[in-house]
């Protein structure tokens, strides 16, 4: 049986983000971290309010996790639109008329989330050019010779896309977000701040240490901090007195096969298979998501970005390569590759 990401994307849309939902930051002021993004947007906003007009539309990129669908909220909250936020996702939307009612029936300075902008259809997608870019939809009547194309006036709104993929996404639709943020992975500082946050909110007693380690074990991304939290929340209930200590996270850690590095067994399994059956590579994600018996998306999304991040593995034209790094964190001795070979570099 293929290796269960202990946090994955499914858990994601659904009991994760009910959970978390109380944890979110609903104010600009309340956002640990993403300081560029941040920032930049706090200007835009209040540039944009200053003139009473609504904010450009918005495009949010970076791996999952990291509070895109967060930030759309937080943004709707600051330009005073939070309770008319219409979310919606690429997949969802399979035809232009499922668009079409959502676009005629926006209000001037409201906001449209889309999530997974980047799995749009090409005909719902060309349909939205107009709309963002002159707030205008067409459309083409039924019958008579040809049809007859009718254009609709829309009221100004703001758009957000959110992707995990912004390589995907076309040069035409890019062009169309006039304000581009990029998410990074956060910092254990920041996230030892997330996670102080949300054991206050949880009613928690957590030590310093029992912070840290949790921060350092989350891969960067806010969500994975939570959960980790909330699974160590279990654990001290259970096999403790409920208070988190570093003794506490540990153990909780151990049972969820986290790793000192934050990596669960998906992680390791990436990494297993590109050094035991590929002997480093380089290999293809195809291959290599063959022989772990998991979806290609999942990988690229859920997997890689943070392998890549830590210098574990790196993206060459001929396929995925294992560094010197990933071997010595998988206990394994790397090959021994010829002075000036292709991968010499990488060792
Ligand atoms: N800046 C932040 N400060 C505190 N908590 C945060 C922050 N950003 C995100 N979180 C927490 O992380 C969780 C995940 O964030 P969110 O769902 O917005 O990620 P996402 O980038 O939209 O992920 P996906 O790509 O999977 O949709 C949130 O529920 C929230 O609890
Ligand atoms: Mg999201």
């Amino acid at each position: 049986m293929p290796v269960q990401r202990v946090i994955s994307s499914e858990t994601a849309g659904g009991e994760e983000d009910r959970a978390n939902l109380a944890l979110r930051p609903r104010r600009l002021e309340d956002c640990v971290g993403q300081t560029q993004v941040i920032d930049q947007l706090k200007i835009a906003i209040t540039a944009a309010k200053g003139r009473r007009e609504p904010l450009e539309h918005i495009l949010l990129d970076g791996p999952p996790g990291l509070g895109k669908t967060t930030l759309a909220h937080v943004i709707a909250n600051e330009m005073g639109v939070g309770e008319r936020l219409r979310i919606t996702s690429g997949p969802a939307i399979a035809k232009t008329a499922d668009l079409m009612s959502t676009l005629t029936n926006l209000e001037e300075g409201d906001i449209l989330f889309i999530d997974e902008v980047h799995r749009l259809s090409k005909i719902v997608e060309e349909f939205l050019y107009p709309a963002m870019e002159d707030f205008r939809v067409d459309f083409t009547l039924e019958g008579g010779v040809g049809g007859r194309t009718v254009s609709f006036r829309l009221k100004r709104f703001t758009l957000i896309g959110a992707t995990t993929r912004a390589g995907m996404l076309t040069a035409a639709m890019r062009d169309r977000f006039g304000l581009r943020y990029h998410f990074d992975f956060y910092t254990t500082a920041d996230l030892r701040e997330i996670l102080r946050r949300s054991a206050k909110m949880l009613e928690l007693k957590a030590d310093d240490g029992a912070l840290g380690l949790l921060s350092e074990r989350a891969r960067g991304t806010p969500r994975v901090a939570n959960r980790l939290l909330r699974r160590t929340r279990d654990y001290a209930q259970v096999c403790g007195d409920g208070k988190l200590t570093a003794a506490i996270v540990e153990k909780a850690l151990e049972v969820q096969r986290i790793d000192r590095l934050g990596l669960d067994e998906l992680d390791r399994a990436f990494l297993a298979a590109l050094v035991n059956v590929y002997n480093g590579g380089p290999a293809g994600i195809e291959a290599i998501a063959a022989t772990m018996g998991q979806e290609r998306d999942t990988l690229e999304d859920m997997v890689e970005p943070f392998l890549l991040q830590m210098g574990f593995v790196t993206r060459t034209r001929q396929g995925r390569c294992a560094t010197r790094a990933a071997y010595e964190h998988m206990g394994v001795a790397p090959p021994v590759r010829e002075a000036g070979g292709a991968e010499a570099s990488l060792f």
